[in-house]
C-alpha cells in the first residue's frame, strides 16, 4: 500500500506563530539582538516536535557563532522514538526567526517569522553574504534581466502589467549602496519605496497582486534571498538574482565584511564553484516540494502582527506550498481565558 505523506505544512505554521509571538512580546523595546533570541528558542522548541529528519541549510550562522539553528543543525522529530523517527522525511529547512529584528525592536511595520522547507537538495545553500535581486509577480513573469539597465527592466514590466512606468511602484532597501538604482529608477519615471528593513517580506509583496508593489530591486542578504525565492516559487512570481562579491558595490567598509579569500572558500565549500552565476528562482529553490510559512510580527502589507489582549493572542500567517498551490492566509486565535473567554470575528 502506498504510504501516505504528511503535510508538514500546519507543523511549519506552529512554529513561525511560536517564534512570532515570542518576539511580539518584545516589539518596540529597542533590543533587536533579545527579540532575534526569544524568536530563535521558541522556533528552536516548536521545530523539534515536528515529525521530520529536518537539517538546517539556511539559519542563524555557523555552529561556532550560533547556539540554535546554525547551518547543519538537525532538527525535528525529537519528541518521537528512534523507531518513529526513522519513517519520518528527510527535509531542508531555512529559517529566519526573526526577519527584520530592527523592525520588531522599534515597533515598526513588516517583521516577519520565516520557515521554508523541501526535500533534500531542495534549497541553495547560501553563505551569509550579498545578493543582488530582483523580484516580480507573476504576469511579468519573463520580462525581466538582472543584466539589463533599470529602465528596460521597468518599462517590460510596465509592458505586462498594461500601464505606464509611471504607475509602477520599486521597493528598495534605503541604503547608500543603492544611490545609483534608486537615481535610474527615478529617471524612468516609476515610483519608489524606500524601506529600513526586510527585503523578504518586501519581495513577498511585489508578487501578490493588490499591495501596489510590482518589484523589488536591490542587494540585501543572501539567506534572505534563498527564502524569498521559496515563497516566489510557491505564488508563481520571478526572481533573479547573484552574489555581491565587489566591496565597492556594497558601499561598506572592507574590514567590516570578510576577506574575499574567505569568502570565495565558504562558497566552494558549500558547492558553488561559479560565483558569478545569474540564480534564477529554480537554481535558488529547485525543491520539487516547496513549502513556505511566514506568520507577521508586527502589522505588515500582507500580515497582521500578533495581537494580545486579554483573554488571548492572534496570529496572522501566510502558508504555502508548491505541491497542492494552495495558498492558505491563516488567522489563528489562542484562547487562554477559560470557558468564557470571548472570541471576536
Ligand atoms: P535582520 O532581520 O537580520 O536584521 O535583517 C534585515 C535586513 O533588512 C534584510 O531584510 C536584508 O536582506 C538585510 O537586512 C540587509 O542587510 P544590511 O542591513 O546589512 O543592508
Amino acid at each position: 500500500m502506498k504510504k501516505v505523506e504528511r503535510d508538514l505544512s500546519l507543523d511549519f505554521l506552529r512554529v513561525t506563530e511560536a517564534a512570532a509571538i515570542a518576539a511580539a512580546k518584545t516589539m518596540g523595546k529597542g533590543d533587536r539582538k533579545h527579540s532575534d533570541h526569544v524568536a530563535v528558542e521558541a522556533m528552536r522548541e516548536v521545530l523539534d516536535t515536528v515529525p521530520m529528519r529536518g537539517k538546517i541549510v539556511i539559519g542563524e550562522g555557523e555552529r561556532d557563532e550560533a547556539p540554535m539553528l546554525y547551518i547543519g543543525e538537525e532538527v525535528g522529530g525529537k519528541a518521537f522514538s528512534e523507531e518513529e523517527r526513522a519513517n519520518f522525511p528527510e527535509v531542508d529547512i531555512a529559517v529566519d526567526p526573526l526577519e527584520g529584528t530592527n523592525l520588531c525592536a522599534l515597533g515598526a511595520n513588516n517583521a516577519i517569522s520565516v520557515i521554508a522547507a523541501s526535500e533534500k537538495g531542495g534549497l541553495l545553500n547560501a553563505p551569509d553574504i550579498y545578493m543582488d535581486k530582483i523580484v516580480v509577480g507573476p504576469s511579468s513573469r519573463g520580462s525581466i534581466d538582472i543584466e539589463a539597465p533599470v529602465k528596460d527592466n521597468l518599462k517590460n514590466i510596465a509592458r505586462r502589467l498594461g500601464r505606464d512606468i509611471e504607475d509602477l511602484t520599486v521597493i528598495v532597501l534605503d541604503r547608500p549602496r543603492h544611490a545609483k538604482l534608486i537615481q535610474e529608477i527615478r529617471e524612468a519615471g516609476a515610483r519608489i519605496r524606500l524601506i529600513s528593513d526586510g527585503d523578504l517580506s518586501a519581495g513577498i509583496s511585489a508578487a501578490v497582486a493588490g499591495t501596489n508593489i510590482h518589484a523589488l530591486m536591490g542587494i540585501g542578504g543572501a539567506p534572505e534571498g534563498v527564502l524569498t525565492a521559496a515563497a516566489i516559487k510557491c505564488l508563481n512570481g520571478e526572481m533573479q538574482a547573484k552574489f555581491v562579491l565587489d566591496p565597492e558595490k556594497l558601499g561598506v567598509d572592507k574590514s567590516k565584511i570578510p576577506p574575499i579569500e574567505k569568502v570565495m572558500e565558504r562558497l566552494e565549500s558549500m558547492g558553488i564553484n561559479n560565483p558569478n552565476k545569474i540564480y534564477d528562482t529554480n537554481d535558488l529553490a529547485p525543491g520539487r516540494k516547496i513549502i513556505f510559512v511566514a506568520t507577521g510580527v508586527t502589522d505588515g502589507a500582507l500580515l497582521r502582527g500578533v495581537r494580545f489582549f486579554g483573554t488571548g493572542k492572534r496570529t496572522h500567517s501566510l502558508v504555502m506550498t508548491t505541491e497542492n498551490k494552495i495558498i492558505r492566509f491563516v488567522d489563528t486565535v489562542y484562547v487562554e481565558g477559560g470557558a468564557d473567554a470571548v472570541i471576536r470575528f
